[in-house]
């Protein structure tokens, strides 16, 4: 393919941070593309009084397409504040970079996609089309009124306030401007599969200009007919956006109405630093983040760079290469719902160099985790009546099936509640496990919870009811219409045999996410839950393996430091998890590398002296088979205490003290300051350990101590 010349315009503020952090991702997917860089913005105004130089004009002339970071727009008094000395008072006028390339290149429709990423809510997908170069943009904005149209306006606020102290902007639209607009929007809309063209105006009270836009949308619509068409109230649109994205597809709208959803638009999507636009016309384009510049995050490289990535693969599609363009896509959508690590807009605080750095990894390693969630359905779960085993059971079967087991949630066995936790989490992981309520009793809705969550019916299925019948009948149960229920599933599900009791499992896959859904008791859900894994291969990822240290006499801080310190490339995934007297460190992580498998080696090392198991055992556990020992303490009352532990009194001798002595602590139960526990073993020097002195529950420290020096001891 020929090489493509792409001009690269960082601008200003975080513009140039998400370009710098994002770029690198064409060299990763390894494209004959040709850089080329220019300036535009407000450093330009500020030097010479143009936020667009004439040397960027001729860039963007030899150029096939441009990409824009942000730019910073200041109201017209500011702007003149900020021009250098010389340049003052000489009529230089601020005209928004963006505007310019949009009025001058005549790229008149402004596509800003919107679609499910990860969160709440069901998934969907539409684009905000938005006019670029007539409506209220159009550059008829007067303060003071022009003579020339005076006699057109009387209003009585003109008449108290008069033509110098009124302001006027005029909205244009022309037939040539809103035919090629919505004959795009249309194109558009057959080109990415959306059914529905919606165009946002504000025909109930512009009613001239509304009527004239609605006569040019019906006569380009005439010849779509395969695609809805509908015009609403921009208003009402604002509020539909942000309750029921889902019922859209292309929304078209003038350049101001369309400025202003679009930015909802974004913020449905996940918020600016997700969104990205696209301006075409018939000559080249130009590609930018909805986001501006934001100067007061700028320097910190903070934002997300993500719109960034996402209007780079606008302009890959653009520029033909669409396989391109969908790795950036996926390897976004995937970062997002798996990192571990997201920049501050997600709660994170990775830096926006770290986010681009997980993206671009996904592309060129491709090897992201699977994941799961699990909703376990019931009130007693919730009413704490029973253990919640299944969710125990369901999470330990995943995670040995490579699936990365990222939320759990508890549900009550009410239907609104169901479908809305199902919403959470299709199109966000890969497997949504739902577990209870498929029962024949009028408390068991899931299997509707489900259909509605999806939008689907539910349908009867005849071979299903034929093996409830059976099977009830072979448990000599008499089988009553209520049963019936059990044979009813989402339209499309598989069902999925039950050898431990009636109601079938079932599944079904959604917006990429399979729903797998089993009955609630516990033997139940596990004969359902093989039998769905039954033929798949497991997911796990053969480089992906786990670490342990199970430590003792440590703090989480001290170990935390010195992780940071020696393992950078893991430190991230490292889990310390604190089980009294225990700290369990953990991590699971790739370790085919020289660089991870020098890193693990080191952290083993450092931790050598804490270090009880590698296997997550504890040292009682580890010394359970021991008989010949006996352990003795100068306190009786630890004495006793110590005969909890494995031995049978008549071997090698351990003698364990405390100071203050258990008994004195425990019958005073003074805890403060620390307890020093010393362990003499039959040959060999003493050991010796201080703890706090929290609760009584130092006594499982000094059990613990005392076996792990049995372990260590020489004899
Ligand atoms: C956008 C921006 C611009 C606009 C500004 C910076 C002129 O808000 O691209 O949406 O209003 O079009
Ligand atoms: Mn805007």
């Amino acid at each position: 393919m020929k090489t493509k010349k792409v001009l690269i315009l960082p601008g200003d503020g975080i513009g140039r941070e998400v370009c710098d952090a994002a770029l690198p991702v064409l060299t990763a997917l390894n494209l004959p593309i040709e850089l080329e860089y220019g300036d535009i913005g407000w450093e330009c105004w500020k030097k010479e009084g143009d936020t667009v130089p004439q040397d960027t004009w001729d860039k963007i002339a030899r150029s096939d397409a441009v990409l824009l970071g942000a730019i910073t727009s200041k109201g017209k008094k500011q702007a003149e504040k900020e021009l250098p000395e010389h340049l003052q008072g000489t009529g230089h006028k601020f005209v928004s970079p963006v505007i310019q390339l949009r009025q001058k290149l005549g790229l008149f429709a402004n596509v800003r996609p919107s679609y499910y990423i990860s969160g709440q809510g069901k998934p969907f997908n539409m684009a905000v089309i938005r006019e670029n170069t007539e409506g209220l943009y159009a550059g008829f904005d007067y303060h003071g009124i022009p003579e020339q149209i005076q006699s057109l306006l009387s209003h009585p606020n003109i008449d108290k306030s008069g033509f110098d102290n009124s302001a006027i902007t005029l909205r244009l639209q022309t037939k040539f401007g809103l035919t090629r607009l919505f004959k795009f929007a249309f194109e558009y809309a057959v080109k990415h599969g959306h059914k529905r063209v919606t165009f946002a105006d504000k025909p109930n009270v512009m009613r001239d200009s509304g009527a004239f836009a609605e006569e040019v949308l019906d006569s380009v619509a005439a010849n779509y007919p395969e695609i809805e068409y509908d015009i609403q109230n921009v208003d009402a649109m604002a509020l539909w956006l942000a309750t029921r994205p889902e019922q859209f597809g292309v929304i078209v709208a003038e350049n101001m109405f369309g400025d202003i959803l679009s930015d909802l638009a974004g913020g449905v999507m996940g918020g600016l630093g997700l969104a990205p636009s696209a301006n075409y016309g018939e000559g080249t384009a130009y590609f930018e983040p909805v986001h501006g510049s934001a100067p007061s995050m700028y320097g910190k490289n903070k934002a997300n760079p993500s719109a960034m990535f996402l209007s780079i693969a606008l302009m890959l599609d653009y520029l033909g290469f669409e396989d391109a363009a969908e790795k950036i896509r996926v390897a976004v959508q995937e970062t997002i719902r798996k990192s571990k690590n997201l920049t501050y807009d997600f709660g994170g605080d990775a830096s926006t160099s770290e986010l681009a750095a997980q993206i671009i990894d996904n592309i060129e390693n491709n090897k992201q985790q699977l994941s799961a969630a699990i909703i376990t359905v019931g009130d007693e779960l919730l009413a704490g009546e029973y253990h919640n085993t299944n969710l125990k059971e369901i999470s330990e079967f995943l995670q040995d099936k490579g699936y990365h087991v990222a939320e759990h949630l508890v549900c009550s066995d009410q239907k609104s509640m169901i479908n809305r936790a199902v919403n959470k989490y299709v199109g966000a992981v890969d497997l949504l496990v739902v577990s209870g309520g498929l029962g024949p009793t009028s408390d068991d809705v899931t299997r509707y919870a489900v259909a509605s969550a999806l939008s689907l019916p539910v349908e009867f299925n005849e071979q299903s009811w034929q093996h409830i019948c059976n099977r009830m009948s072979s448990f000599k149960l008499e089988v009553c219409d209520k049963d019936k229920v059990q044979a009813y599933f989402p339209q499309g599900a598989t069902t999925i045999a039950n050898s431990a009791g009636i109601a079938q499992g079932f599944t079904l896959t959604r917006h990429n996410t399979e729903v797998l859904v089993l009955p609630g008791p516990p033997k139940e859900m596990s004969a359902v839950l093989n039998k769905a894994f039954e033929n798949r291969q497991s997911n796990r990822i053969a480089q992906h393996s786990k670490h342990q240290w199970k430590l003792l006499g440590v703090t989480e801080t001290q170990i935390n430091v010195l992780i940071e310190k020696l393992a950078p490339a893991i430190a991230k995934q490292v889990k310390y998890i604190w089980r009294y007297p225990y700290l369990n460190v953990s991590v699971n992580c790739d370790d085919s590398q020289p660089e991870v498998i020098e890193q693990l080696q080191a952290v083993t090392n450092s931790l050598e002296a804490f270090t009880v198991s590698r296997n997550g055992l504890n040292a009682s556990q580890m010394i359970e088979a021991t008989e010949a020992l006996c352990w003795k303490s100068d306190d009786v009352q630890l004495e006793e205490l110590l005969q909890q532990l494995p031995g049978n009194g008549i071997g090698p001798t351990y003698y364990v003290n405390t100071i203050p002595a258990i008994s004195d602590v425990l019958s005073t139960g003074s805890f403060d300051g620390t307890l020093e526990i010393h362990v003499q073993a039959p040959d060999g020097e003493p050991r010796v350990l201080a703890i706090p002195l929290r609760d009584e529950y130092v006594t499982e420290y000094v059990k613990e101590f005392a076996s792990w020096c049995y372990l260590t001891s020489e004899s």
